[in-house]
């Protein structure tokens, strides 16, 4: 089969990472995350995480250009096996840039997932979310850490992340609701969107994840 190329598309606490993390280590994909990898231009002090920094501390997304620029540069480093990309895309303009690069690379988007749920749960996820400098993440309820506040991974601090607070999640919603909920409709039309309710617990919705993955492997997805 062709090269497998997913993209991850929900709302902020939608659980992109946290089934991003298990699809990587499943289905061997290059796990490309947008916020991620801001997040770490942004802690080494580049030019493009100086100019990130002020759009998602206000909780804005940053320029398309910004950003597909840094997507294309992950493209053409390749992957073999295929690319799941967590977070990008976000706005029309990011969508047709990716179907640009990916077809310079003789490749194509196999499938999206919009992983949903309604704005109060989504909520209620990220005010309980507590991350490591590593980018770790675990919830105060629903994945708490064996030891209170520190990560059981490498035993760093759990933290809240920045871009956590009450008035600053309102704002990345309302971004989502304006800009990037109309990819469902865009990726519909192109007969790749596939829907997943988040509102399960995280293992219900890896398994509905790998339903949809293993119909598309095999070919019989629409
Ligand atoms: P980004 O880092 O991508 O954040 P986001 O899309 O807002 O998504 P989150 O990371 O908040 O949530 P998630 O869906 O990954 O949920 P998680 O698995 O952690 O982007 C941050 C910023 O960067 C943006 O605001 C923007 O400024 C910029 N940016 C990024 N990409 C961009 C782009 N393409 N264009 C322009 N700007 C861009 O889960 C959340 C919590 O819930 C966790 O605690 C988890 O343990 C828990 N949880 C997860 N699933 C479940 C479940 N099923 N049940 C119970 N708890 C669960």
């Amino acid at each position: 089969m062709t090269q497998l190329n997913l993209v991850l598309l929900g709302p902020p606490g939608a659980g992109k990472g946290t089934q991003a993390a298990r699809m990587r280590e499943d289905l061997g994909l290059s796990h490309i995350a947008t916020g991620d990898l801001l997040r770490r231009h942004r802690s080494e002090g580049t030019d493009l995480g100086e100019q990130a920094a002020a759009y998602m501390a206000d909780g804005q997304l940053v320029p398309d250009d910004l950003v597909v620029a840094m997507i294309r540069e992950e493209i053409a480093t390749g992957a073999d096996g295929g690319f799941l990309l967590d977070g990008f895309p976000r706005t029309i303009a990011q969508a047709d840039a990716l179907t640009d690069a990916l077809s310079a690379e003789g490749s194509a988007v196999t499938a999206v997932l919009l992983i949903d749920a309604p704005d109060e749960l989504l909520t209620e996820r990220i005010s309980g979310r507590r991350m490591c400098p590593a980018g770790h993440v675990f919830h105060v309820k629903h994945n708490p850490p064996i030891r209170e506040g520190i990560c059981d991974r490498d035993g760093e601090s759990l933290r809240l992340r920045d871009d956590d607070r009450a008035e600053t999640v309102r704002q990345r919603l309302d971004v989502y609701h304006e800009v990037t909920e109309p990819l469902a409709s865009y990726y519909e039309e192109h007969r790749l969107l596939h829907r997943i309710d988040g509102t399960r617990s995280a293992d219900a919705v890896y398994e509905a994840i790998q339903t949809v993955v293993g119909r598309i492997m095999t070919g019989a997805a629409a």
